[in-house]
């Protein structure tokens, strides 16, 4: 594979565009929608670049989509007109590998299961990469890119992806959000966010180590109810707030069995 393109210019693109050059997987050429994103990842990556489709590689062996998950059919369309016989895979979590199949032959997936931004640099020898591949010549070689790449390669098919995202969003936004709920109720009462900071390093700290189910605590749990109620009081003015404490609350009750009354 010595023609890669990579597809899109935003917070995967970056990172493993510079992962993959790190390792010594040339990319050669920056294609995404907006000109001047283009321009900076292959001024970084010391490739061509261009804000047309058109404009791809005819002889590219691997294109690597990285752009908005609702929009890689309509480009992978418009890139198979030029390049129709690279291997065309994505990155995204939860959508289809056979989102390709109508333009390429051979098309795959290439997802790093982690959650990237522009200012952290990702640790990838931690990294697992979800792979799967229209057949098992590319499926290997996708397999041994992962590897490269990150700490070992998963070859997950489409219905096992689509279940692992839905976890990877449980796991990493929604604990997330409800982090930055908790940072917001904390300002305004004017306390900082730090207060928490060992709270939550132990929270994940255990959930590494044992089930997380077996070490629930809380009032939900424990059958609070006085103690749910004025923690809903409390949220009084966040009608959306107190919603999600609510059904946060009613799940931990149903899935430990824990009464309603
Ligand atoms: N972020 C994560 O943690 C993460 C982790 C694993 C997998 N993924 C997957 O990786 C893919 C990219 O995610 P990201 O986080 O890198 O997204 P992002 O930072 O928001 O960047 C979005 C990219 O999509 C392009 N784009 C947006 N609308 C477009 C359109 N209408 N036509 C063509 N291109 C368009 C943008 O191009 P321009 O900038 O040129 O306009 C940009 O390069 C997604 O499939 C996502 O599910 C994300």
């Amino acid at each position: 594979m010595s023609r890669i393109a990579l597809v899109g210019s935003g917070k995967v693109a970056w990172q493993l565009g510079k992962r993959l050059t790190i390792k010594g997987f040339a990319v050669s050429q920056v294609l995404s929608r907006t000109a001047a994103h283009a321009r900076a990842l292959a001024k970084t990556l010391h490739a061509s670049w261009s804000d047309q489709w058109a404009d791809i590689l005819p002889d590219t062996d691997w294109i690597l989509i990285a752009i908005r998950d609702d929009v890689i059919g309509t480009v992978a369309a418009a890139l198979s007109e030029h390049a129709p016989a690279a291997l065309a895979t994505h990155t995204s979590g939860a959508t289809p590998g056979t989102v390709l199949a109508p333009f390429f032959d051979r098309y795959g997936v290439f997802y790093p299961l982690q959650t990237f931004s522009r200012e952290r640099k990702p640790d990838w020898a931690d990294i697992p990469v979800c792979v799967d591949a229209s057949n098992e010549k590319d499926l290997a070689f996708l397999r041994m890119a992962a590897e490269k790449i990150g700490k070992q390669a998963y070859s997950i098919n489409d219905s096992q992806r689509a279940q692992l995202h839905v976890a990877a969003v449980f796991a990493n936004n929604f604990s997330n959000h409800c982090f930055a709920i908790a940072e917001k109720i904390l300002r305004e009462k004017g306390l900082s966010f730090e207060l928490l900071h060992p709270l939550m390093q132990e929270t994940i700290a255990k959930a590494l180590k044992q089930s997380p189910f077996d070490i629930q605590t809380g009032p939900a749990v424990r059958g609070d109810e006085a103690t749910m109620r004025r923690h809903l009081q409390l949220l009084g003015q966040h009608a959306d707030w107190q919603q999600v404490y609510q059904l946060l609350s009613d799940s931990i009750k149903k899935e430990h069995g824990a009464s309603d009354t």
